[in-house]
């Protein structure tokens, strides 16, 4: 696996190729982002990965400074899973000077849900993968580029995005990984205790609560189920931020004229000082 470190380095290793496959990652990397390599390979001609610990996307008080930095071990993963090239930028190399120019994702997307709890990390977020994309696609007829499902409203949001600027670049999802006991792979389930740990699957078991209740029930009932189903989880010990059901389309609520539409339960919350995400399909 080549490791070029410069958008300079990255574009003339990737000269040769003309369908480049890439997985953006922070590094950390668990066997939910292999699984998104593993979706790359057949697809492009060359396999690209990034780590790239984005500083845009947090917030003063969040976890830039504490974020799971595993060089050797996301290398050596990396590796074993055929990866043929890993763009690491320093921060230097992809911000040489202060990002003045950002991506703006739709308030109605990008200021609900993560966004609302996080103000501005989907402004991070489009950026700094607008700006991975233009390092490795540029130039390119065509391109992949797989995101998890478990980043739903990212997902999202960078679908439009690749829509909207009409980048030639497929997104390919990737489904949620999850441990034997149903948690969803995340490199911040290591910042959990092992009491933290066992509990912390209750989250998806809160979702899929949420989502059959609203089934059997009906959407007229939707938000009193949610708001039963925060005051359930906050009796085990959890602060959530939201648990609620969306529609697939717009992640918009639905209502009772919604009967029929594919929805999705996200939900996120903290259990000690650890946030958790994590979003069910119904
Ligand atoms: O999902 C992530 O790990 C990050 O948000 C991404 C897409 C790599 C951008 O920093």
């Amino acid at each position: 696996m080549n490791i070029v470190h410069s958008i300079t380095d990255l574009r003339a290793a990737l000269a040769p190729f003309q369908r480049p496959a890439f997985v953006a990652t922070m590094g950390n990397l668990h066997d939910g982002h292999i699984a998104l390599v593993d979706k790359a390979k057949p697809l492009g001609d060359v396999t690209v990965a990034s780590i790239f610990v984005n500083r845009l996307q947090f917030a003063p008080h969040e976890d830039f400074d504490s974020y799971p930095r595993t060089w050797e071990a996301d290398c050596e993963r990396l590796r074993a899973a055929g990866c043929d090239l890993l763009f690491a930028p320093r921060e230097t190399d992809l911000y040489p000077e202060p990002q003045t120019y950002k991506v703006h994702p739709p308030a109605e997307l990008a200021d609900i849900l993560e966004g609302h709890f996080r103000p501005g990390f989907f402004v991070g977020v489009s950026t700094v993968v607008m700006k991975l994309f233009s390092s490795v696609f540029a130039g390119k007829p065509e391109g992949f580029a797989m995101f998890g499902k478990k980043d739903y409203q990212q997902l999202m949001i960078v679908q439009r995005m690749v829509q909207q600027f009409a980048l030639p670049i497929k997104i390919v999802p990737g489904e949620t990984l999850r441990a034997a006991d149903g948690l969803a792979l995340s490199s911040r389930n290591g910042y959990l205790t092992a009491t933290e740990r066992s509990e912390a699957v209750s989250l998806s078991r809160a979702l899929q609560a949420l989502g059959q209740a609203v089934q059997a029930q009906g959407l007229a009932r939707r938000e009193m189920l949610e708001e039963q189903a925060m005051v359930a989880l906050a009796a085990r010990g959890w602060t959530p931020d939201y648990l609620s059901v969306r529609r697939r389309s717009d992640l918009l609520p639905p209502d009772s004229a919604d009967a029929g539409t594919p929805l999705v339960v996200l939900g996120a919350a903290r259990l000690g000082t650890t946030r958790l995400i994590d979003n069910l399909e119904i």
